[in-house]
């Protein structure tokens, strides 16, 4: 199914950015460019990376203080 239809970018192509470490939508954009024209498929991509598409934030939002060394509330 595309996502972006602007730059052809499928859902499986942003399931596997997120994987290699592409955790926000603007990751997903310096990558792929999806979500830099028309803009309207950035929500469908941030459902996408918040539906367990991206492996670092889920490691992130169960343990991050351990992760990272940082408590979350400091790392923003
Ligand atoms: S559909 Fe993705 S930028 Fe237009």
């Amino acid at each position: 199914m595309f996502v972006c239809s602007c730059f052809g970018v499928t859902d499986q192509q942003i399931k596997e950015h997120a994987a290699a470490g592409a955790c926000t939508p603007r990751q997903i954009a310096s990558v792929s460019k999806a979500g830099t024209d028309c803009g309207s498929c950035v929500r469908t991509i941030q459902g996408l990376l918040g539906r367990g598409g991206c492996p670092r934030r889920a490691l992130v939002e169960q343990g991050g203080a351990a992760l990272t060394g940082t408590p979350l509330s400091e790392a923003a």
